[in-house]
Protein backbone atom coordinates (compact mmCIF):
# COMPACT_ATOMS: atom_id res chain seq x y z
CA UNK A 1 0.00 0.00 0.00
CA UNK A 2 3.18 2.35 0.58
CA UNK A 3 4.79 1.74 -1.90
CA UNK A 4 1.80 2.75 -4.19
CA UNK A 5 0.93 5.81 -2.89
CA UNK A 6 4.73 6.39 -3.17
CA UNK A 7 4.65 5.51 -6.63
CA UNK A 8 1.48 8.02 -7.33
CA UNK A 9 3.99 10.92 -5.56
CA UNK A 10 7.20 10.00 -7.43
CA UNK A 11 4.57 10.19 -10.66
CA UNK A 12 3.24 13.21 -9.44
CA UNK A 13 6.83 15.15 -8.72
CA UNK A 14 7.96 13.82 -12.40
CA UNK A 15 5.06 15.49 -13.46
CA UNK A 16 5.87 18.92 -11.66
CA UNK A 17 9.72 18.67 -13.50
CA UNK A 18 8.47 18.58 -16.40
CA UNK A 19 5.87 21.57 -16.14
CA UNK A 20 8.23 23.62 -14.06
CA UNK A 21 10.85 22.91 -16.50
CA UNK A 22 8.37 23.89 -19.21
CA UNK A 23 7.45 27.22 -17.24
CA UNK A 24 11.46 28.16 -16.64
CA UNK A 25 11.25 28.80 -21.03
CA UNK A 26 9.04 32.24 -20.18
CA UNK A 27 10.35 34.56 -17.70
CA UNK A 28 6.11 35.19 -16.62
CA UNK A 29 6.25 31.73 -15.26
CA UNK A 30 9.90 30.99 -14.67
CA UNK A 31 9.17 31.69 -11.25
CA UNK A 32 5.99 29.46 -10.30
CA UNK A 33 8.16 26.89 -12.25
CA UNK A 34 10.91 26.72 -10.29
CA UNK A 35 8.59 26.63 -7.26
CA UNK A 36 6.49 24.19 -8.90
CA UNK A 37 9.30 21.75 -9.83
CA UNK A 38 10.68 22.61 -5.66
CA UNK A 39 7.73 21.69 -4.17
CA UNK A 40 7.42 18.29 -5.97
CA UNK A 41 11.22 17.28 -5.37
CA UNK A 42 10.42 18.08 -1.47
CA UNK A 43 7.69 16.22 -1.77
CA UNK A 44 9.20 13.00 -3.60
CA UNK A 45 12.34 13.50 -0.68
CA UNK A 46 9.75 13.68 2.59
CA UNK A 47 7.58 10.73 0.95
CA UNK A 48 10.69 8.68 0.29
CA UNK A 49 11.55 9.29 4.41
CA UNK A 50 8.63 8.06 5.27
CA UNK A 51 7.17 5.67 2.37
CA UNK A 52 9.96 3.73 1.43
CA UNK A 53 10.08 0.36 2.23
CA UNK A 54 13.07 -1.46 1.94
CA UNK A 55 14.54 -5.33 2.07
CA UNK A 56 15.13 -4.24 5.74
CA UNK A 57 12.18 -2.46 6.18
CA UNK A 58 11.56 1.22 6.47
CA UNK A 59 14.41 3.90 6.04
CA UNK A 60 16.24 4.30 9.58
CA UNK A 61 18.14 6.97 10.89
CA UNK A 62 15.17 9.61 10.41
CA UNK A 63 17.21 12.33 12.72
CA UNK A 64 20.19 12.47 11.33
CA UNK A 65 18.50 12.57 7.74
CA UNK A 66 16.40 15.82 8.89
CA UNK A 67 19.50 17.06 10.58
CA UNK A 68 21.32 17.09 7.02
CA UNK A 69 18.40 18.71 5.31
CA UNK A 70 18.36 21.55 8.12
CA UNK A 71 21.59 22.76 7.26
CA UNK A 72 21.33 22.33 3.68
CA UNK A 73 18.45 24.69 3.53
CA UNK A 74 19.94 26.82 5.63
CA UNK A 75 23.24 27.05 4.12
CA UNK A 76 21.44 26.70 0.70
CA UNK A 77 18.87 29.73 1.41
CA UNK A 78 21.26 32.10 3.22
CA UNK A 79 24.17 32.02 -0.24
CA UNK A 80 21.27 32.10 -2.60
CA UNK A 81 19.73 35.32 -0.25
CA UNK A 82 23.23 36.78 -0.43
CA UNK A 83 24.56 36.10 -4.01
CA UNK A 84 25.13 38.91 -6.11
CA UNK A 85 23.72 38.78 -9.25
CA UNK A 86 27.29 39.19 -11.69
CA UNK A 87 28.26 35.70 -9.38
CA UNK A 88 25.35 33.63 -10.47
CA UNK A 89 27.79 31.19 -12.49
CA UNK A 90 29.87 30.03 -9.53
CA UNK A 91 26.65 29.98 -7.18
CA UNK A 92 25.57 27.46 -9.56
CA UNK A 93 28.60 25.77 -9.85
CA UNK A 94 29.19 25.04 -6.36
CA UNK A 95 25.53 23.64 -5.98
CA UNK A 96 26.38 21.45 -9.11
CA UNK A 97 29.45 20.29 -7.48
CA UNK A 98 27.34 19.16 -4.58
CA UNK A 99 24.90 17.05 -6.83
CA UNK A 100 28.15 15.62 -8.15
CA UNK A 101 29.70 14.90 -4.92
CA UNK A 102 25.76 13.22 -3.82
CA UNK A 103 25.87 10.70 -6.71
CA UNK A 104 29.55 9.81 -6.21
CA UNK A 105 28.82 9.38 -2.36
CA UNK A 106 25.94 7.07 -3.50
CA UNK A 107 28.18 4.99 -5.49
CA UNK A 108 30.76 4.62 -2.74
CA UNK A 109 28.18 3.25 -0.26
CA UNK A 110 26.65 0.74 -2.92
CA UNK A 111 30.13 -0.46 -4.24
CA UNK A 112 29.94 -2.63 -0.74
CA UNK A 113 27.42 -4.16 -1.86
CA UNK A 114 28.29 -5.61 -5.08
CA UNK A 115 30.38 -7.71 -5.73
CA UNK A 116 31.79 -10.62 -9.03
CA UNK A 117 28.45 -12.15 -9.21
CA UNK A 118 26.54 -9.12 -9.20
CA UNK A 119 25.03 -8.27 -12.84
CA UNK A 120 27.16 -6.44 -15.38
CA UNK A 121 24.05 -3.33 -15.20
CA UNK A 122 24.14 -3.11 -11.59
CA UNK A 123 28.38 -2.86 -11.51
CA UNK A 124 28.27 -0.47 -14.65
CA UNK A 125 25.46 1.93 -12.91
CA UNK A 126 28.08 2.26 -9.85
CA UNK A 127 31.00 2.52 -11.67
CA UNK A 128 29.87 4.93 -14.12
CA UNK A 129 28.14 6.98 -11.28
CA UNK A 130 31.39 6.91 -9.63
CA UNK A 131 33.07 8.72 -12.57
CA UNK A 132 31.07 11.09 -13.73
CA UNK A 133 29.39 12.45 -9.81
CA UNK A 134 33.44 13.00 -9.17
CA UNK A 135 34.36 14.48 -12.32
CA UNK A 136 31.47 17.04 -12.42
CA UNK A 137 32.28 17.66 -8.27
CA UNK A 138 35.83 18.16 -8.90
CA UNK A 139 35.10 20.29 -12.11
CA UNK A 140 32.58 22.12 -10.62
CA UNK A 141 34.79 23.40 -7.42
CA UNK A 142 37.44 24.57 -10.19
CA UNK A 143 35.01 26.33 -11.70
CA UNK A 144 33.79 27.73 -8.76
CA UNK A 145 37.12 29.02 -7.14
CA UNK A 146 38.01 30.13 -10.86
CA UNK A 147 34.89 32.38 -11.24
CA UNK A 148 35.30 33.42 -7.58
CA UNK A 149 39.13 34.51 -8.45
CA UNK A 150 40.05 32.10 -5.81
CA UNK A 151 42.09 30.08 -8.67
CA UNK A 152 43.86 32.70 -11.10
CA UNK A 153 45.73 30.12 -12.66
CA UNK A 154 44.76 28.70 -16.45
CA UNK A 155 47.99 26.82 -16.94
CA UNK A 156 48.21 23.77 -18.75
CA UNK A 157 50.53 20.83 -18.48
CA UNK A 158 53.25 19.96 -21.16
CA UNK A 159 50.89 17.96 -23.56
CA UNK A 160 48.22 18.70 -21.44
CA UNK A 161 45.27 17.43 -23.62
CA UNK A 162 47.20 14.54 -25.02
CA UNK A 163 48.08 13.60 -20.89
CA UNK A 164 43.92 14.65 -20.06
CA UNK A 165 43.07 12.28 -23.31
CA UNK A 166 44.99 9.76 -22.24
CA UNK A 167 43.57 9.96 -18.56
CA UNK A 168 40.49 9.48 -20.21
CA UNK A 169 41.04 6.49 -22.34
CA UNK A 170 42.36 5.27 -18.72
CA UNK A 171 38.72 5.68 -16.67
CA UNK A 172 37.22 4.49 -19.86
CA UNK A 173 39.26 0.90 -19.64
CA UNK A 174 38.86 0.64 -15.88
CA UNK A 175 35.23 1.11 -16.01
CA UNK A 176 35.02 -1.95 -18.90
CA UNK A 177 37.41 -3.60 -17.03
CA UNK A 178 35.37 -3.25 -13.65
CA UNK A 179 31.79 -4.07 -15.55
CA UNK A 180 33.17 -7.40 -16.85
CA UNK A 181 33.28 -8.36 -13.49
CA UNK A 182 36.67 -7.27 -11.89
CA UNK A 183 35.39 -6.08 -9.12
CA UNK A 184 38.91 -4.83 -6.89
CA UNK A 185 38.48 -2.02 -4.12
CA UNK A 186 42.00 -1.34 -5.51
CA UNK A 187 40.75 -0.75 -9.45
CA UNK A 188 37.24 1.63 -8.09
CA UNK A 189 39.42 3.66 -5.86
CA UNK A 190 41.92 4.47 -8.16
CA UNK A 191 38.91 5.22 -10.94
CA UNK A 192 37.71 7.62 -8.01
CA UNK A 193 41.66 9.25 -7.90
CA UNK A 194 41.47 9.43 -11.23
CA UNK A 195 38.45 10.81 -11.95
CA UNK A 196 38.48 13.81 -9.30
CA UNK A 197 42.17 14.49 -10.83
CA UNK A 198 40.50 14.19 -14.29
CA UNK A 199 37.40 17.18 -13.48
CA UNK A 200 40.05 19.62 -12.13
CA UNK A 201 42.51 18.93 -15.07
CA UNK A 202 39.73 19.35 -17.52
CA UNK A 203 38.55 22.59 -16.35
CA UNK A 204 41.71 24.90 -15.43
CA UNK A 205 42.55 25.58 -18.48
CA UNK A 206 39.59 26.90 -19.55
CA UNK A 207 39.24 30.82 -19.27
CA UNK A 208 37.11 32.78 -16.32
CA UNK A 209 34.48 33.66 -19.34
CA UNK A 210 33.81 30.58 -20.75
CA UNK A 211 32.49 29.14 -17.84
CA UNK A 212 29.27 29.34 -18.24
CA UNK A 213 29.60 26.49 -20.61
CA UNK A 214 31.64 24.58 -18.64
CA UNK A 215 29.12 24.81 -15.70
CA UNK A 216 26.22 23.84 -18.16
CA UNK A 217 28.22 20.90 -19.68
CA UNK A 218 29.27 19.85 -15.69
CA UNK A 219 25.42 20.41 -14.92
CA UNK A 220 25.08 17.78 -17.86
CA UNK A 221 26.97 15.27 -16.04
CA UNK A 222 25.62 15.54 -12.91
CA UNK A 223 21.99 15.06 -14.02
CA UNK A 224 23.42 11.81 -15.76
CA UNK A 225 24.83 10.79 -12.68
CA UNK A 226 21.95 11.39 -10.61
CA UNK A 227 19.80 9.50 -13.07
CA UNK A 228 22.55 6.03 -12.75
CA UNK A 229 21.81 6.53 -9.23
CA UNK A 230 17.91 6.38 -9.99
CA UNK A 231 18.27 2.79 -12.45
CA UNK A 232 20.70 1.32 -9.23
CA UNK A 233 17.57 2.04 -6.68
CA UNK A 234 15.03 1.79 -9.44
CA UNK A 235 13.77 5.30 -8.01
CA UNK A 236 11.69 6.36 -11.08
CA UNK A 237 12.20 10.50 -9.98
CA UNK A 238 15.81 10.15 -9.25
CA UNK A 239 15.90 8.77 -13.29
CA UNK A 240 13.21 11.46 -14.48
CA UNK A 241 14.92 14.50 -12.62
CA UNK A 242 18.28 13.31 -13.66
CA UNK A 243 17.56 12.44 -17.56
CA UNK A 244 16.04 16.44 -17.50
CA UNK A 245 18.78 17.84 -15.23
CA UNK A 246 21.32 15.75 -18.56
CA UNK A 247 19.19 16.67 -21.38
CA UNK A 248 18.78 20.48 -19.99
CA UNK A 249 22.26 20.85 -19.50
CA UNK A 250 23.51 19.38 -22.84
CA UNK A 251 20.92 21.63 -24.85
CA UNK A 252 21.71 24.30 -22.63
CA UNK A 253 25.52 23.61 -23.46
CA UNK A 254 25.03 23.41 -26.89
CA UNK A 255 22.68 26.47 -27.22
CA UNK A 256 25.57 28.49 -25.68
CA UNK A 257 27.76 26.93 -27.78
CA UNK A 258 25.76 27.96 -31.17
CA UNK A 259 24.88 31.55 -29.93
CA UNK A 260 28.97 32.15 -29.95
CA UNK A 261 29.29 30.13 -33.29
CA UNK A 262 31.92 28.34 -31.67
CA UNK A 263 32.13 24.45 -31.04
CA UNK A 264 32.27 22.69 -27.85
CA UNK A 265 35.58 21.40 -28.86
CA UNK A 266 36.38 24.94 -29.64
CA UNK A 267 35.11 25.97 -25.97
CA UNK A 268 37.21 23.18 -23.89
CA UNK A 269 40.50 22.61 -25.65
CA UNK A 270 41.22 26.62 -25.78
CA UNK A 271 40.39 29.44 -27.41
CA UNK A 272 39.52 33.08 -27.14
CA UNK A 273 38.03 32.87 -23.85
CA UNK A 274 41.17 32.95 -21.63
CA UNK A 275 43.00 36.60 -21.87
CA UNK A 276 39.61 38.21 -21.29
CA UNK A 277 40.04 39.77 -18.29
CA UNK A 278 43.36 40.97 -18.89
CA UNK A 279 42.67 42.32 -21.59
CA UNK A 280 38.98 44.41 -20.44
CA UNK A 281 41.25 45.81 -17.87
CA UNK A 282 40.92 49.64 -17.04
CA UNK A 283 43.73 50.56 -20.03
CA UNK A 284 42.85 47.99 -22.91
CA UNK A 285 44.24 47.77 -25.98
CA UNK A 286 45.37 51.34 -27.72
CA UNK A 287 42.71 51.85 -30.65
CA UNK A 288 43.52 53.57 -34.10
CA UNK A 289 40.19 54.40 -34.08
CA UNK A 290 38.48 57.40 -34.92
CA UNK A 291 36.59 57.64 -32.11
CA UNK A 292 33.75 60.49 -31.39
CA UNK A 293 33.36 61.03 -27.74
CA UNK A 294 30.04 62.44 -26.22
CA UNK A 295 28.50 63.54 -23.22
CA UNK A 296 24.96 62.64 -21.46
CA UNK A 297 23.21 66.51 -22.33
CA UNK A 298 23.98 65.88 -25.99
CA UNK A 299 22.68 62.06 -25.75
CA UNK A 300 19.88 62.80 -23.82
CA UNK A 301 19.03 65.93 -26.03
CA UNK A 302 18.73 63.57 -29.28
CA UNK A 303 17.16 60.93 -27.44
CA UNK A 304 14.58 62.94 -26.52
CA UNK A 305 13.88 64.12 -30.14
CA UNK A 306 13.71 60.67 -31.55
CA UNK A 307 10.84 58.85 -32.48
CA UNK A 308 12.40 55.28 -31.78
CA UNK A 309 15.52 54.19 -29.08
CA UNK A 310 16.04 50.33 -28.73
CA UNK A 311 18.52 49.80 -25.67
CA UNK A 312 21.43 47.17 -25.74
CA UNK A 313 22.05 45.96 -22.40
CA UNK A 314 25.21 43.68 -21.67
CA UNK A 315 27.64 42.70 -19.11
CA UNK A 316 28.90 46.36 -18.26
CA UNK A 317 25.23 46.85 -17.42
CA UNK A 318 25.46 43.90 -14.57
CA UNK A 319 28.68 45.21 -13.35
CA UNK A 320 27.17 48.46 -12.73
CA UNK A 321 24.02 47.33 -11.15
CA UNK A 322 22.65 50.03 -13.63
CA UNK A 323 19.11 47.95 -14.30
CA UNK A 324 16.98 50.72 -12.31
CA UNK A 325 18.51 53.82 -13.45
CA UNK A 326 17.93 52.41 -17.41
CA UNK A 327 14.04 51.53 -16.20
CA UNK A 328 13.89 55.08 -15.37
CA UNK A 329 15.35 56.58 -18.23
CA UNK A 330 13.04 54.36 -20.31
CA UNK A 331 10.05 54.90 -18.36
CA UNK A 332 11.44 59.22 -18.88
CA UNK A 333 11.25 59.01 -22.74
CA UNK A 334 8.17 56.28 -23.27
CA UNK A 335 6.18 59.66 -21.15
CA UNK A 336 7.95 61.82 -24.06
CA UNK A 337 6.51 59.90 -26.74
CA UNK A 338 9.42 58.16 -27.42
CA UNK A 339 8.97 54.29 -28.26
CA UNK A 340 11.10 51.70 -26.43
CA UNK A 341 12.63 48.40 -26.64
CA UNK A 342 15.66 46.27 -25.34
CA UNK A 343 17.37 44.16 -27.63
CA UNK A 344 18.47 41.05 -26.37
CA UNK A 345 21.36 39.02 -27.44
CA UNK A 346 20.92 35.16 -26.39
CA UNK A 347 24.75 35.26 -25.13
CA UNK A 348 25.09 39.54 -23.35
CA UNK A 349 26.49 39.34 -19.93
CA UNK A 350 27.80 35.96 -18.27
CA UNK A 351 25.23 33.51 -18.12
CA UNK A 352 22.11 32.63 -20.18
CA UNK A 353 19.08 34.78 -19.60
CA UNK A 354 21.56 37.34 -17.57
CA UNK A 355 19.82 40.68 -19.18
CA UNK A 356 15.98 38.89 -18.79
CA UNK A 357 16.51 38.36 -15.03
CA UNK A 358 18.64 41.58 -14.32
CA UNK A 359 16.53 43.90 -16.18
CA UNK A 360 13.47 41.94 -14.33
CA UNK A 361 14.91 43.00 -10.98
CA UNK A 362 13.89 46.32 -12.03
CA UNK A 363 10.40 45.67 -13.33
CA UNK A 364 10.90 46.48 -17.43
CA UNK A 365 8.29 44.44 -18.42
CA UNK A 366 8.49 41.60 -20.43
CA UNK A 367 7.47 42.56 -23.61
CA UNK A 368 9.41 45.17 -24.01
CA UNK A 369 12.64 42.34 -23.87
CA UNK A 370 12.93 41.68 -27.55
CA UNK A 371 15.35 38.70 -28.88
CA UNK A 372 18.10 39.28 -31.45
CA UNK A 373 16.42 37.34 -34.53
CA UNK A 374 13.13 39.49 -34.22
CA UNK A 375 14.70 42.92 -33.18
CA UNK A 376 17.10 42.84 -35.93
CA UNK A 377 15.50 44.29 -38.32
CA UNK A 378 13.97 47.06 -36.44
CA UNK A 379 17.81 48.82 -35.77
CA UNK A 380 17.64 50.63 -39.34
CA UNK A 381 14.40 51.83 -38.13
CA UNK A 382 15.68 52.95 -35.00
CA UNK A 383 17.01 56.91 -34.15
CA UNK A 384 19.13 55.81 -30.94
CA UNK A 385 20.33 52.57 -30.11
CA UNK A 386 21.92 53.21 -26.97
CA UNK A 387 24.71 50.17 -26.25
CA UNK A 388 25.30 50.01 -22.40
CA UNK A 389 28.08 48.02 -21.25
CA UNK A 390 27.30 45.62 -24.35
CA UNK A 391 30.60 44.65 -26.58
CA UNK A 392 30.93 42.00 -28.69
CA UNK A 393 27.58 41.09 -29.29
CA UNK A 394 27.29 44.52 -31.22
CA UNK A 395 30.92 44.13 -33.19
CA UNK A 396 30.14 43.93 -36.83
CA UNK A 397 33.32 42.30 -37.44
CA UNK A 398 31.97 38.74 -36.66
CA UNK A 399 29.39 39.98 -39.84
CA UNK A 400 32.43 40.09 -42.41
CA UNK A 401 35.71 39.85 -40.79
CA UNK A 402 36.93 36.24 -41.36
CA UNK A 403 39.78 36.95 -39.23
CA UNK A 404 38.07 37.63 -36.38
CA UNK A 405 37.58 35.05 -33.29
CA UNK A 406 34.30 36.38 -33.70
CA UNK A 407 33.39 35.40 -37.23
CA UNK A 408 30.16 34.19 -37.65
CA UNK A 409 28.89 34.75 -33.96
CA UNK A 410 25.14 35.92 -34.75
CA UNK A 411 25.23 39.86 -33.31
CA UNK A 412 22.92 42.74 -33.38
CA UNK A 413 22.79 44.66 -35.77
CA UNK A 414 23.21 48.25 -33.99
CA UNK A 415 25.26 49.81 -36.58
CA UNK A 416 22.41 50.20 -39.07
CA UNK A 417 20.54 52.68 -36.76
CA UNK A 418 20.54 56.54 -37.39
CA UNK A 419 22.99 57.01 -34.25
CA UNK A 420 24.49 54.48 -31.97
CA UNK A 421 25.54 55.30 -28.48
CA UNK A 422 27.92 53.32 -26.86
CA UNK A 423 28.53 53.60 -23.23
CA UNK A 424 31.31 52.12 -21.52
CA UNK A 425 34.14 53.04 -19.14
CA UNK A 426 36.90 52.79 -21.62
CA UNK A 427 38.49 51.57 -24.77
CA UNK A 428 39.07 48.57 -23.25
CA UNK A 429 38.28 44.87 -24.99
CA UNK A 430 34.71 43.08 -24.20
CA UNK A 431 35.12 39.34 -23.17
CA UNK A 432 36.60 38.22 -26.55
CA UNK A 433 39.33 40.58 -25.57
CA UNK A 434 39.19 42.13 -29.40
CA UNK A 435 38.46 45.67 -29.97
CA UNK A 436 35.23 46.30 -31.68
CA UNK A 437 35.34 48.48 -35.13
CA UNK A 438 31.70 49.62 -34.48
CA UNK A 439 33.50 52.48 -31.75
CA UNK A 440 35.04 54.26 -35.17
CA UNK A 441 31.57 54.13 -37.66
CA UNK A 442 30.41 57.37 -38.32
CA UNK A 443 27.20 56.71 -36.67
CA UNK A 444 28.58 56.09 -33.06
CA UNK A 445 29.04 58.39 -29.97
CA UNK A 446 31.16 57.21 -26.97
CA UNK A 447 30.03 58.13 -23.84
CA UNK A 448 32.54 57.28 -21.43
CA UNK A 449 32.06 56.37 -17.81
CA UNK A 450 30.38 53.97 -15.68
CA UNK A 451 27.48 52.79 -16.59
CA UNK A 452 25.27 53.76 -13.66
CA UNK A 453 27.08 57.03 -13.75
CA UNK A 454 25.86 57.91 -16.80
CA UNK A 455 22.60 56.94 -17.09
CA UNK A 456 21.99 59.02 -13.81
CA UNK A 457 23.31 61.96 -15.56
CA UNK A 458 21.55 61.09 -18.90
CA UNK A 459 18.29 60.78 -16.70
CA UNK A 460 18.88 63.88 -14.86
CA UNK A 461 19.34 66.29 -18.30
CA UNK A 462 16.29 64.35 -19.28
CA UNK A 463 14.22 65.71 -16.37
CA UNK A 464 15.50 68.65 -16.91
CA UNK A 465 14.29 69.09 -21.17
P1 LIG B 1 31.42 42.01 -23.25
O1 LIG B 1 31.72 41.80 -24.67
O2 LIG B 1 32.14 41.23 -22.23
O3 LIG B 1 31.62 43.57 -22.97
C1 LIG B 1 31.26 44.14 -21.76
C2 LIG B 1 31.71 45.59 -21.77
O4 LIG B 1 31.17 46.19 -20.61
C3 LIG B 1 33.21 45.75 -21.72
O5 LIG B 1 33.74 46.11 -22.96
C4 LIG B 1 33.43 46.82 -20.63
O6 LIG B 1 34.16 47.90 -21.20
C5 LIG B 1 32.03 47.25 -20.26
N1 LIG B 1 31.87 47.50 -18.83
C6 LIG B 1 32.32 46.76 -17.80
N2 LIG B 1 31.99 47.33 -16.64
C7 LIG B 1 31.32 48.46 -16.94
C8 LIG B 1 30.72 49.49 -16.16
N3 LIG B 1 30.75 49.50 -14.82
N4 LIG B 1 30.09 50.51 -16.81
C9 LIG B 1 30.06 50.54 -18.17
N5 LIG B 1 30.62 49.59 -18.95
C10 LIG B 1 31.23 48.57 -18.33
O7 LIG B 1 29.85 41.82 -22.94
P2 LIG B 1 28.62 41.45 -23.89
O8 LIG B 1 28.54 42.36 -25.05
O9 LIG B 1 27.46 41.36 -22.96
O10 LIG B 1 29.00 40.05 -24.47
C11 LIG B 1 29.05 38.88 -23.67
C12 LIG B 1 30.29 38.09 -24.00
O11 LIG B 1 30.39 37.02 -23.06
C13 LIG B 1 30.24 37.47 -25.38
O12 LIG B 1 31.50 37.49 -25.99
C14 LIG B 1 29.81 36.05 -25.09
O13 LIG B 1 30.24 35.13 -26.07
C15 LIG B 1 30.49 35.80 -23.76
N6 LIG B 1 29.86 34.71 -23.02
C16 LIG B 1 28.58 34.82 -22.63
C17 LIG B 1 27.96 33.74 -22.04
C18 LIG B 1 26.51 33.84 -21.68
S1 LIG B 1 25.70 32.51 -21.49
N7 LIG B 1 25.93 34.99 -21.56
C19 LIG B 1 28.67 32.58 -21.78
C20 LIG B 1 30.02 32.52 -22.14
C21 LIG B 1 30.59 33.60 -22.76
P3 LIG B 1 34.97 48.90 -20.23
O14 LIG B 1 35.91 48.06 -19.46
O15 LIG B 1 35.61 49.87 -21.18
O16 LIG B 1 33.96 49.59 -19.37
Amino acid sequence: MENNILQIIYLLASVSFIIGLKMLSSPKTARQGNFLAAAGMGLAVIATIFLYQGHEGPLGNKIWIFLGIAIGSLLGTLSAKRVKMTAMPQMVSLFNGMGGACAAAISLIEFGHINASSPSGMVFVVVAGLVIGSVSFSGSIIAYAKLQEILKSTKKLPAHNIFTSGMLVGIVGLTTWMTMGNIEPGTFYLLFGLSLAYGILFVIPIGGADMPVVISLLNSFTGVAAAFGGFLYDNQVMQTGGILVGSAGTLLTVLMCNAMNRSLTNVLFGAFGSGSSAAAGSGGPKSELNIKPTTASDVALIMHYAKKVIIVPGYGLAVAQAQHVIHEMETLLEANGVSVKYAIHPVAGRMPGHMNVLLAESNVAYDKLVEMEEINEEFAMADVVYVVGANDVVNPAARHDPSSPIFGMPILNVDKAKTVVVSKRSMAAGYAGIENELFGYTNCLMLFGDAKKTLTEVVSELKAL
